[in-house]
């Protein structure tokens, strides 16, 4: 299938059977599929959207492409859960079918409501000369899960100054109104945060772009404004960011900022921190947080890039979703960490204690965690995914001493993007002792320094023969290896 822009905007409904038979078909087929990461039953998947508590569950939907691993038609795919981890298909849920979202029914939130559950988006649609328009629209899921969309747009057009780039509406609620957080695009190119407030979600007073004092590229995408323990934690995927103001090797990153208050009254950010990379690895984007009713503020990102390349492509699919998150402040620094619930995936523990002088090689399935201590001024490598040699491998190298971490993809069969550079670092405090927590799903890898003080993000595809971890160090090094559940 050539992926001509009339293929990727084809109706749903012309789609036959056959194909979506013969799309599973390959998709069940690719050796990359994950144990237990959510990643689409076919097609591509991207943002993550609508992150919920409703009606007893979890409820969490992602931006998908299903006929084919493409950037085609967006709808939103339903899927829920009890715990966070085992998670069920409740299928479509949004579809690209009215004159407000005919090119797309993209990124949005939900927010539960009395008896139901708000949901609001992004319409997308191209004119006849295929010039986008963008609808801010709404719907309301009922307990039985049945969904109706509102006919009228929240908001109809962009505010003056702006461009059709003007979408990912965060809803949510602030004092006795809800604000809505979306990401825009000025006429001149410049990404904003805009503030829309309302008493009642249906009308919404614009409230200005986010008072930020910082760049924020030409366009924001994915805008994310949460509350922890009363400080402020402003989440964004500033595009086309300087990279005098922040440093970044991925085409677009995930950012965060930190302040001490927003101020409706004004609408900014009371004592806001420059940008910071919200993951330093190589695949994350999109994030989305919520503070939910049990008082943890958690987030889900995308695990992919938009713009570029993946070997699942071929297979006819792509992406995934990380696993869900903790986010809390700690002494002023954001942590991310894996929910507690991730320990529901543990299946048998082995514990090792690696000495300087030798190596731990292990033959894995590549779906496992490891939770290791390294202690301070010692120097190693962590081989993932590695082959009998560890010709080929994601080698993960430490160095306590100059507090330095890499990430390196390049011994692979299956170059990533190159051209954005394989090696990724992280800084750690120098001469100190640091705690590594590595989730291994079979095509792709989250690593959490210091219970989640950095977090690394990284896609690999492995050809049969990698399955094996290799662990050295100049020091004895503590190793806890849990299997983890398929
Ligand atoms: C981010 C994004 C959003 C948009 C969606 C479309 O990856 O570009 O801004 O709503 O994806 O799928």
């Amino acid at each position: 299938m050539e992926w001509t822009q009339e293929n990727r905007y084809r109706p749903y409904h012309e789609w036959s059977d056959e194909q979506v038979k013969e799309l599973k078909t390959k998709v069940v087929a690719s050796c990359w599929r994950l144990n237990y990461h959510i990643q689409p039953e076919t097609g591509l998947l991207n943002d993550p959207n609508g992150f919920s508590y409703f009606n007893g569950k979890w409820h969490l939907f992602y931006q998908s492409f299903p006929f084919g691993a493409t950037h085609g038609l967006k709808s939103w795919f339903h899927i829920s859960s009890k715990d966070l981890i085992h998670w069920e298909s409740e299928g479509l849920a949004l579809e690209p079918d009215s004159d407000y979202d005919s090119h797309g029914v993209y990124s949005g939130s939900a927010l539960p409501v009395e008896e139901k559950l708000f949901l609001a988006y992004t319409g997308n649609v191209r004119d006849e000369a295929w010039e986008r328009h963008s609808y801010q629209l709404s719907a309301w899921m009922n307990r039985e899960g049945t969904i109706d969309k509102v006919e009228i747009p929240m908001i109809p057009e962009p505010p003056s100054g702006y461009t059709a780039h003007f979408r990912d509406p965060q809803i949510i609620r602030y004092r006795d109104v809800y604000l809505m957080v979306i990401g825009g695009k000025t006429i001149d190119e410049r990404g904003h945060v805009l503030v829309y407030r309302s008493k009642n979600l249906v009308d919404w007073t614009y409230l200005g772009p986010l008072e930020l004092n910082q760049n924020l590229g030409f366009m924001v995408e994915c805008p994310n404004l949460l509350f922890i323990n009363g400080k402020v934690v402003l989440l964004l995927c500033p595009q086309g960011l300087d990279k005098s103001v922040l440093e970044y090797q991925n085409v677009y990153p995930n950012t965060y900022v930190l302040a001490e208050d927003y101020l409706i009254e004004g609408n900014y950010l009371k004592n806001s921190t420059q940008q910071q990379l919200l993951d330093e690895g190589f695949d994350l984007y999109a994030t989305q947080a919520i503070m939910a009713p049990d008082g943890r503020c958690l987030s889900v990102g995308w695990i992919g890039l938009p713009e570029m390349d993946y070997p699942t492509f071929d297979e006819g699919w792509a992406h995934s979703l990380s696993l869900v998150k903790e986010l809390t402040l700690k002494k002023g620094k954001l942590y991310q960490y894996p929910v507690c619930e991730t320990k529901l995936l543990r299946k048998a523990r082995e514990d090792f204690v690696l000495e300087p002088t030798k190596q731990l090689r292990k033959s894995t399935n590549n779906c496992y965690e490891l939770q290791l201590t390294i202690p301070e001024n010692c120097r190693g490598q962590i081989q993932l995914f590695s082959d009998k040699t560890s010709s080929y491998a994601l080698t993960l190298s430490y160095d306590t001493e100059k507090g330095m971490i890499q990430l390196n993809r390049s011994k692979t069969h299956y170059p990533l993007n190159p051209a954005f550079g394989e090696i990724r670092e992280s800084l750690i405090a120098l001469g100190e002792a640091v705690k590594l927590s590595i989730f291994i799903d079979q095509s792709t890898c989250e690593i959490f320094i210091n219970q989640g003080e950095k977090v690394l993000t990284a896609n690999y595809y492995p050809v049969e023969n990698q399955r094996e971890l290799v662990i050295e160090g100049t020091k004895n090094i503590h190793i806890i290896y849990y299997s983890l559940e398929k």
